[in-house]
């Protein structure tokens, strides 16, 4: 079927399908920044893993970055299909040349920090994926479905580990607190740069890819995470925020987009850390790709 008829009818482009070029470029740079985002996504919560404060702390955090290590290997596989070589895309994130989200360039000082991250930036995250579910690219869409139903479950242990904190000695909810007066804004800016300053929207509205604005999903995230803040009796960091009737949304205030810029150029606070040790991460695995391709040359020449 032809492309544009395909999307007329909502159907799913395959990789066999014919597409064009620009399509297909875009696609390319959305769903390798989501894997770099899932790869580098690790080390902010990988820093506590050695100092998380039980055995079923650590279990469940273990368990939650391996999740994002197999999102980023599904949707390295899932740009492949694309005619993309996934050594040229870790290249290209190693020297810059693509983005990953932002959020990933904040520290993690302290515990609660792990269960703001799981909160706040997987409950970003997925209110962002749902609509993937529905792109007009049948491998990213396929993809997101059991990325979603993981992000669930992280969402959940993060607010676990707030609500946990913030029930628990003075000390403890200041740290929740803390986590939370940190996150909350970086958060907001994952959806991305305003609708009117946002110069992939338009176009990848119309194809299908994105299936709501970055402002629509950033006051999806709002209105679902204010009944949730009240429940874990924390305040999110922002006097301007409250119901508005007339809209049927919540208000919030403005959010400094200067800041997101910065971190996207390179200039947040752990850039440069995150890009050294995801290099200095894949140098350290060399050993295993040629392992690995050794043994499936052997089994190849086996095989014939
Ligand atoms: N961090 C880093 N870069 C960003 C961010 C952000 N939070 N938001 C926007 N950008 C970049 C865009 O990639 C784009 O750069 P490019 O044209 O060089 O690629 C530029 O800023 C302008 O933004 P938009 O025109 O709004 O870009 P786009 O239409 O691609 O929308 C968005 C950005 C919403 C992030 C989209 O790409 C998307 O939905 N991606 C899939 C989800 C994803 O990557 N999530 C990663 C974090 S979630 C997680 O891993 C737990």
């Amino acid at each position: 079927m032809r492309f544009e008829d395909l999307l007329a009818g909502d159907g799913r482009v395959e990789p066999r399908d014919e597409m064009p070029d620009a399509y297909r470029r875009t696609l390319v740079r959305q769903i390798a920044q989501h894997a770099h985002s899932e790869i580098i996504g690790m080390q902010p919560e990988g820093n506590w893993i050695s100092r998380a404060p039980s055995l079923r702390r650590k279990a469940i955090l273990m368990a939650k970055v391996q999740d994002e290590a197999g999102h980023g290997l599904y949707l390295y596989a899932a740009a492949e299909t694309l005619g993309v070589d996934r050594a040229d895309l870790l290249d290209q994130l190693h020297t810059g040349r693509q983005k990953y989200s932002s959020i990933f360039n904040y520290p993690t000082l302290t515990w609660a920090d792990v269960g703001a991250i799981g909160w706040l930036v997987d409950g970003a995250a997925i209110v962002n994926q749902v609509p993937l579910c529905r792109c007009s690219y049948g491998p990213y869409a396929r993809a997101m479905v059991r990325v979603c139903k993981e992000e669930s479950f992280h969402q959940r242990q993060g607010f676990e580990i707030l609500h946990t904190l913030a029930h628990g000695s003075p000390a403890q909810h200041a740290m929740a607190q803390d986590a939370v007066d940190r996150y909350w804004w970086p958060a907001l800016m994952m959806f991305g740069p305003p609708d009117d300053d946002s110069p992939n929207s338009a176009q990848s509205m119309a194809w299908g890819i994105k299936r709501f604005s970055n402002d629509e999903l950033r006051q999806r995230f709002v209105d679902m995470t204010v009944p949730q803040a009240e429940a874990l009796g924390l305040t999110l960091p922002d006097p301007d925020l409250r119901w508005n009737d007339e809209r049927g949304h919540h208000d919030f205030g403005e959010i400094d987009f200067t800041e997101l810029y910065e971190v996207v150029r390179g200039n947040g606070p752990c850039n440069a850390d995150r890009i050294a040790h995801k290099v200095r991460a894949h140098e350290d695995g060399a050993w295993v790709r040629e392992a690995a391709a050794a043994y499936a040359a052997k089994r190849e020449a086996g095989a014939a």
